[in-house]
């Protein structure tokens, strides 16, 4: 499949409070957030034109930003606008939305006190693809490990914690899996590169804590769903000797859905009863419209 790369498309791209031609969208090479990783980004997904859960992200992305020390130069309610403007400017319903927040180019240096926090949008077509979806995806073991939180600003959702994931990603393709899984600094489950995860063990939906981790916004939901189907929920450390005793095992979250895992490292998993519910479920809620999400959540 040829490769159509992201700065030569048509469309137009949200920048610094204007609309701009895709292709003009452009930022300076000296720019701190390219030299630095100071930048935060979201990654959200329109359905039917409308965008699923988007007050929870624009606030994500502000607290992101807050954690890196940047102040969003626009309220969330602009923000929110901006990211509906956007889709519709672009004439799409299923579609991937991303707003990046980073430091510009006034300085140079680690410090960056004075540069200007600049924000985009963009967005791009993302049909659902829910072919042989129960089929299952392979997971390897990373080798990098999710940080301590003293370590890295963890609950951020800053680029530069994306490091570690590229290169676990890179590793697992490179064996032919499609993702990895990732532990934590003390050698607990984590989250897969770019998603949270799921167990099922003994009837009951098992995740771990996010301490460390990003507690991702389908994961919150699918703990809601979860719960309405009259599944217990239990959000604990895990390890990863538990593994070989998960009746299921799923990856969630915005670009994964919910994405049902068949190996993770040799061990094999078949997707059951719980999985297709939850991806039923999930998948349905996301098409409704956003007051209707919520009484559904709040049933
Ligand atoms: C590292 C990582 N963990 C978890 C998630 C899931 O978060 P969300 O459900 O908010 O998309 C994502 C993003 O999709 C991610 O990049």
């Amino acid at each position: 499949m040829a490769l159509v790369p992201f700065d030569d498309r048509d469309g137009q791209i949200w920048q610094d409070g204007v609309m701009v031609p895709w292709r003009e969208a452009r930022l300076h090479v000296l720019s701190h957030g390219l030299h630095y990783a100071s930048g935060v980004f979201e990654g959200e997904r329109a359905y039917a034109g409308n965008i699923f859960k988007l007050r929870m992200h624009t606030e994500r992305l502000f607290n992101s930003a807050r954690i890196l020390g940047m102040e969003i130069p626009y309220t969330t309610d602009e923000i929110d606008a901006a990211c509906m403007q956007v889709v519709a400017a672009n004439g799409l319903q299923d579609a991937y939305v991303r707003p990046v927040v980073w430091r510009g180019s006034e300085m140079m240096a680690v410090s960056a006190q004075n540069s200007r926090i600049h924000v985009a949008i963009a967005t791009w077509a993302w049909p659902a693809m829910f072919a042989d979806r129960m089929k299952g995806i392979r997971l390897d073991l990373a080798e990098w490990k999710r940080p301590h939180p003293e370590t890295a600003p963890t609950a951020s959702k800053a680029s530069g914690l994306y490091m570690i994931g590229t290169l676990s990603k890179h590793a697992a393709e490179a064996k032919g899996f499609q993702d990895a899984l990732m532990l934590d600094w003390r050698g607990r489950v984590a989250e897969s590169t770019g998603a949270n995860i799921f167990f099922v063990f003994d009837g009951e939906l098992h995740t771990p804590t996010p301490d460390c981790f990003l507690d991702g916004i389908t994961r919150r939901v699918v703990m809601q769903l979860a719960r309405r189907n009259q599944i217990k929920v239990v959000e604990r450390p895990i390890l990863p000797e538990e593994l070989p005793r998960a009746s299921e095992v799923m990856l969630v979250g915005t670009g994964a859905e919910v994405t049902p895992v068949r190996e993770i490292a040799g061990q094999v998993y078949t997707p059951g009863r719980i999985t297709q519910t939850l991806l039923d479920d999930y998948e349905k809620l996301v098409r409704m419209n956003p007051a209707d999400v919520e009484k559904r959540l709040a049933a």
